[in-house]
């Protein structure tokens, strides 16, 4: 497959591709100290950070891993995102990819390559979104198996990340357990929207947040309407309660109040049609796109309002970018609400076009710039052939 015909014999060594750094965070002090005294306690680390969409299991994650005193106690650090992936078989992959086992050695034993890689130094990896491989019930079994093998390395620690209450079983969670991240005090609600708005929130704001329950996306999506003028706060709150009004009538999702946040978001006087479609084909691709400068350039051609409309979408924060990766990409509880939308847009045409014509500039598969370009496009380009077909 592509992945392997695109990817370096020679492996890079540790530390790897290095973590995302997150946004600030604010309010998570309690659990931040249970997981570094479970750190202190526990050798190897086994934390499970669970939670509804939205709640900050990521940004809580990736805060941890940037820890000065995690970073000593595991200086190698993985972070794995399981988006978008169908089976074990795609996140070892990303893994061996990451690890650096070379192409032709991945055909065979992979999962056992692997865990002895991983068994060589002390490590910590984090597994984002794992609910993508546990939930199914086809999956789980694979999968907790993996998550059995990996706790049984002595110096490895593993942080998993899933959207929801349970955990995995093939773990031992040391006691106490993690418990599934409550929503945001009103203080530190207020303090969020301080810090990306940098005003003090008046009355209809503070109604606002009061209103969104303390889910930190919400917050911030409301924060980003406000901070941009769009619209001001006391127009937003009257929408506010058309579009509850609204939701609870259709029955969406009776409790959301980020499905709410989420429907201001997208239909923001500042959001255009282009910005919508936009939204659904990277919400579509399972990693998102690329922020390098040549590969913007070159979508254009296929889709000319790609940049106007990403700047829309930018500036209501329905999009975030991964400085380190450089990749653009949708967060995952306002891509399951975009896809639940619409199952078809205007820009796959385009996208599948542009993605063959990037395969054929790139064919030469010995080339250092094609393993660059091609092997983080692996997945999109797998989902591009797929609409081609449908
Ligand atoms: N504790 C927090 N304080 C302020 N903002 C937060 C906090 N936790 C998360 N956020 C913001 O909320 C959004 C969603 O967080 P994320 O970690 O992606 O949630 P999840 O992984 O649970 O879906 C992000 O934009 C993030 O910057
Ligand atoms: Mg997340």
């Amino acid at each position: 497959m592509l992945i392997e015909l695109y990817s370096t014999s020679a492996g890079p060594s540790p530390p790897w591709t290095p973590i995302p750094f997150p946004a600030f965070m604010l309010g998570r002090e309690s659990e931040m100290e249970n997981m570094l005294s479970h750190m202190r306690v526990n050798k190897p680390l086994h934390i499970a950070i669970l939670g509804p969409g939205g709640m900050g299991k990521t940004t809580l994650a990736l805060h941890f891993l940037h820890t000065e005193s995690v970073i000593n106690a595991y200086p190698s650090q993985l972070f794995i995102s399981c988006e978008g992936r169908n089976s074990l078989d795609e996140l070892l992959l990303d893994i061996a990819e990451q690890v650096g086992i070379p192409s032709e050695q991945r055909k065979e034993y992979l999962q056992n390559q692997i865990l002895g890689a991983l068994k060589k130094l002390p490590i910590i990896i984090c597994l984002d979104n794992l609910e993508t491989l546990w939930e199914p019930a086809t999956l789980r079994t694979i999968t907790e198996g993996f998550l059995n093998h990996l706790s049984g390395i002595q110096t490895l620690g593993l942080i998993v990340t899933i959207r929801g209450n349970q955990r995995p079983n093939g773990v031992t969670w040391p006691q106490p357990l993690l418990k599934p991240l409550p929503a945001l005090k009103i203080e530190s609600s207020l303090k969020t929207f301080e810090n990306i708005v940098g005003i003090q929130p008046d009355e209809n704001v503070q109604r606002l947040l009061k209103d969104v329950e303390g889910i930190p996306l919400a917050i911030t999506l409301i924060s980003n309407l406000i901070r941009d003028e769009a619209e001001s706060p006391e127009a937003l709150w009257s929408r506010w309660q058309k579009e509850k009004t609204k939701v609870l009538e259709t029955g969406q999702d009776r409790k959301s109040s980020l499905t709410i946040s989420i429907n201001l978001s997208f239909n923001s006087p500042r959001m255009t049609e282009d910005a919508r479609e936009l939204l659904h084909l990277l919400s579509f691709l399972p990693k998102g796109f690329s922020n390098a400068n040549q590969m913007l350039e070159d979508i254009q051609r296929y889709i000319p309002q790609f940049r106007q409309a990403l700047t829309v979408f930018k500036s209501v924060a329905l999009v975030e970018i991964d400085q380190q990766l450089q990749r653009i990409h949708v967060l995952s509880p306002i891509k399951h609400f975009t896809l639940e939308c619409r199952s078809y847009f205007r820009l796959q045409k385009p996208t599948t076009e542009f993605f063959i014509d990037l395969l054929s500039k790139y064919q030469d598969k010995t080339s250092f710039r094609a393993h660059q370009v091609i092997t983080p496009e692996f997945y999109n380009i797998r989902v591009a052939a797929m609409m081609e077909v449908n």
